[in-house]
């Protein structure tokens, strides 16, 4: 491994039962990443130091990567006037776009303020077994549902947001923790929450904004007292952190609460993290990288990523007034789910349940489309890995997933070539190779030529579906 280039060796007593009264040696590798524990010549842990050298050493767990695709669930205060998008208040107070103005004025009295809205979030038809069935229909293996947005508004009775949480106001309910456990019951999915860092007007967080971020209040007694909480009670897999550009790591203390995350939590060896953690950190520290809403890069990435869309092209947050165009088709999500995984991504996909617990059919209707699909393909998909190529040379519509032995080759075929013929440019097959088409029984028949093979494809197979997959087997 690495030299040890520097010791500090140091006494501590551990506070642990079992280790009482026990002197343990640490050691700290200041050339790199842990503090090692030794006891009696034995190293006993190793502990992530609070740096993104440390931190970023850490080994992402594997369910993630074999996951491929989650659901996220965008539902707080934003969903009851479902008008524009889940940034209502920010857009309407700060008079971006003159429409929240206007809506306002036409539909609400006078001094109406945004926290008036939090009664009318009712959630009397949500019912956490119906969504956990509908999720595992769509084979997503995780969810990620926002346990609060930059609304401040928490989905859980959380002492750090008294009044202004899913219990005092609006459902009095804990949303949470109602999802997290029908999600455990009934499904094997892993349960996730999103989290915002800032909160557009909370006065604390506008008083260190006001003072440069050289004072830390909002962070040090709000933002971590609340992370500490959530994982707490509900020991979520995924933390999915957001709302944190304005300031930096350091104000946040992201590096000492990933370490802790890290080396102490209840949820230490399975969680994973994202990497908004503060100004600068995304797309270069974190378990994968999220980059920018809708990061799909479309080439081969070096860090584990996850591509964070939404069904509704316009917004997170549910919107009454969205119109059939403004939804990705079926096979837009496919696709979207093929090209990231190929390129070593997941896929997050998001739904915007309404104001009163409704997953609305037009999203259930894609769930199900993409569960049903992966019901048939998803062999080139869960458990994958990329290949040394993405998208076919020849055929850009063709891209290229293997299975993790390296055994079988799935070739994703996102556009059935009109003659039946597909004409691929990056494979080169032996006489021994087969190639099958998921769903369809017989081996078809191909032709190596000098630059390219030519696969046969049953003419009558491609009718209705968004997507097809090849699959080549190397080994007999
Ligand atoms: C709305 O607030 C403004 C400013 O506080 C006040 O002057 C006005 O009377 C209020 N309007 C109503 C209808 O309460
Ligand atoms: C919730 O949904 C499940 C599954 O559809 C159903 O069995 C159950 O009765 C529902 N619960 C309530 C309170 O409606
Ligand atoms: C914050 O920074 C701005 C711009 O550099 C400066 O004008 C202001 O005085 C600073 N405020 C405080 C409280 O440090
Ligand atoms: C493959 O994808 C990349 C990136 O999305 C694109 O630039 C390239 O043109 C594609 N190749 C073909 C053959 O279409």
């Amino acid at each position: 491994m690495s030299f040890w280039i520097f010791l500090i060796l140091s006494l501590n007593i551990l506070c642990d039962a079992q280790m009482q009264e026990h002197y343990l040696i640490s050691m700290v590798d200041e050339s790199e990443s842990f503090e090692t524990f030794f006891q009696d010549g034995r190293m006993i842990m190793k502990k992530y130091k609070p740096t993104w050298e440390s931190l970023d050493s850490r080994p992402l767990p594997q369910w993630y990567d074999d996951a491929k695709f989650g659901i996220f669930i965008h539902w707080g205060v934003f969903s009851v006037p479902s008008f524009g998008s889940e940034w209502f208040w920010n857009n309407w107070k700060d008079e971006k776009d003159i429409k929240y103005h206007d809506f306002m004025e036409k539909n609400y009295p006078p001094n109406f303020t945004y926290q008036e809205f939090a009664k009318d979030f009712t959630a009397e038809f949500f019912n956490a077994t119906q969504w956990s069935e509908l999720f595992e229909a769509s084979g997503a293996k995780y969810v990620v549902l926002t346990s609060k947005h930059h609304e401040g508004y928490t989905l859980w009775p959380s002492k750090y947001s008294f009044s202004w949480n899913s219990v005092d106001v609006g459902p009095h309910r804990n949303l949470i923790g109602e999802l997290a456990n029908a999600i455990r019951k009934e499904t094997n999915l892993k349960f996730g929450l999103y989290h915002s860092l800032y909160e557009w007007y909370n006065p604390l967080y506008l008083h260190d904004k006001e003072n440069n971020f050289t004072t830390d209040i909002f962070a040090t007694q709000k933002t971590i007292p609340e992370l500490h909480e959530l994982i707490d009670l509900f020991k979520p897999e995924v933390i999915w952190s957001d709302g944190d550009w304005e300031p930096t790591d350091s104000y946040w203390k992201s590096k000492e609460f990933l370490a802790w995350l890290y080396n102490d939590s209840p949820i230490k060896d399975t969680v994973v993290v994202n990497d908004r953690w503060g100004m600068n950190i995304p797309c270069n520290h974190g378990d994968f990288y999220t980059c920018t809403d809708r990061y799909n890069p479309g080439v081969l990435q070096a860090h584990k990523w996850e591509n964070c869309m939404t069904i509704d092209r316009k917004s997170w947050g549910y919107r009454r007034n969205a119109v059939l165009n403004d939804y990705l088709t079926l096979k837009e999500l496919v696709k979207e789910l093929i090209v990231s995984v190929s390129c070593g991504g997941n896929l997050l996909m998001n739904v915007g349940p309404t104001k009163d617990g409704i997953i609305a059919p037009i999203f259930e209707e894609r769930l199900r489309g993409m569960g049903k699909w992966l019901a048939l393909n998803g062999e080139a998909i869960y458990n994958s890995k990329p290949w040394s190529t993405q998208n076919d040379t020849l055929n850009g519509d063709v891209w290229y997933t293997q299975s993790k032995n390296r055994q079988k080759l799935y070739a994703n075929v996102l556009s059935w070539p009109i003659d039946n013929i597909l004409q691929l440019g990056s494979i080169m097959l032996s006489h021994n190779y087969k190639v099958f088409l998921l769903g369809h029984d017989e081996e078809l028949v191909w032709k190596q030529e000098s630059n390219s093979v030519k696969i046969s494809l049953p003419a009558n197979h491609h009718r209705g579906q968004p997507a097809w997959v090849l699959r080549i087997n190397f080994s007999q």
